[in-house]
């Protein structure tokens, strides 16, 4: 049940399509779609709240665009993007629930003066400090900011089942933190007390403040490259780099046989991070296949410098959180580490390896991206779906 891709070379997969958008920014709109203008500002593409005409031609595959889409967005066929439509069915495949995962033996761990060391306990609290607040920056920048954008209504299927996981990680990470009975108020504020955690949220942030403007609109070269930058610092940096040194360390202490309860709870939500990710660079392809004016040599450059940057704030992270060994990691492990997830990211979308020869010294997490695992999480769980029984009406 548990089955995740992350191998090179498998999310990259956008879906040809007839001919390049030529640089000329706007299209005409679909006939079944009245257009409503927005005073004073260029509507580039549908919304789906458009007024309908009765009795217009019906939409053609071809209508279909990743953005600045002018057709009605409220019909999901005929598919375009079948890679988008797949995420999502995989998505539904895979779901779990955060309290059908067994949290006693964590609790006794965590209770016994002995079962950690002080250091351990750091990583869990300074883990869960970045998580519970980062998994909510994800879920807002989706529905606040990104949704809009995507003009496509499989990319968008597949960005409410999305919304929804984050949603089950947050509640995951509010369930480890119940069960272990730690300080909440310290817990979900280390975005605004520590400094390592605060900079990273804070990096996000610049990537979803202008694309939830609701005067920000698509269909310039300007715009459209602003929304490839900010997808990019989502799904590339926030959710395939600044959250892997928490996923080593956490995935740590199961490979120790300690705290078994978070560690698969951080299974899951690896598996569903990847299939994210997957679906943001499926994304970015895209807009990249159906607009090459956008992807430039000072913007490619642009772009570098943005995931430099954001590796070494992980690199400092990892620093921060690991100032001795612990659970068999050094944080000057994760410089070759972050450099060579950097490296997959950067060939992922399409650019040179920024850090050439970088190895990795966690060949297992690999191992555990590829994983089938073999049990049937549905056969392990320890709790049962209520969703018959609470039923209920009058
Ligand atoms: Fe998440
Ligand atoms: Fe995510």
């Amino acid at each position: 049940m548990l089955d995740w891709d992350d191998k090179p070379g498998t999310a990259a997969q956008p879906t040809a399509t007839p001919a390049p958008q030529p640089a000329a920014p706007r299209a005409q709109p679909h006939p079944a779609v009245v257009e409503r203008a927005v005073s004073g500002t260029e509507v580039a593409g549908a919304t789906g709240l458009e007024d309908l005409q009765m009795g217009a031609r019906r939409i053609q595959v071809d209508d279909k665009k990743i953005i600045n889409c002018r057709a009605d967005l409220n019909q999901l066929v005929p598919f375009k993007y079948k890679w988008a439509w797949d995420k999502y069915l995989s998505a539904c495949n895979n779901h779990w629930m955060p309290q059908e995962i067994g949290m006693s033996a964590d609790i006794a761990t965590w209770q016994d003066p002995n079962g950690l060391t002080e250091d351990e306990r750091t990583i869990i609290k300074r883990s869960l400090g970045f998580f519970s607040t980062a998994d909510s920056l994800v879920a807002n920048n989706l529905v606040l900011a990104v949704y809009r954008h995507l003009t496509n209504p499989e990319c968008r299927q597949y960005l409410l089942r999305q919304a929804f996981e984050e949603a089950l990680h947050t509640h995951a990470y509010q369930y480890i933190i119940e069960s272990l009975g730690l300080d909440e108020a310290e817990v979900f504020n280390m975005y605004r007390e520590i400094p390592s955690i605060h900079d990273k949220a804070a990096w996000s942030l610049q990537f979803t403040q202008s694309l939830s403007d609701p005067d920000f609109h698509t269909g310039t070269p300007e715009a459209d490259r602003r929304l490839l930058r900010d997808l990019i610092a989502f799904y590339v940096v926030f959710e395939g780099i600044f959250f892997y040194v928490g996923f080593v360390q956490l995935l740590s202490f199961g490979r120790r046989n300690k705290m078994m309860g978070a560690s698969e709870q951080i299974q899951y939500i690896m598996r569903d991070e990847s299939m994210h990710m997957n679906f943001g660079i499926d994304v970015i392809n895209q807009i990249k296949l159906e607009n090459p004016h956008l992807w430039t040599a000072d913007f490619q450059e642009e772009i570098k410098r943005m995931l430099m940057e954001a590796t070494e704030l992980e690199i400092q992270y990892a620093h921060d959180t690991m100032p001795r060994g612990v659970l068999g990691l050094n944080a000057h492990q994760f410089n070759d580490y972050l450099k060579f997830i950097c490296n997959r990211r950067c060939s992922q979308i399409g650019l040179a390896q920024i850090y050439p020869g970088a190895e990795n010294p966690f060949p297992w997490m690999s191992e555990v991206m590829d994983l089938k695992k073999e049990k049937n999480f549905f056969e392990t769980r320890v709790t049962e779906y209520q969703t018959g029984g609470a039923l209920s009406w009058d």
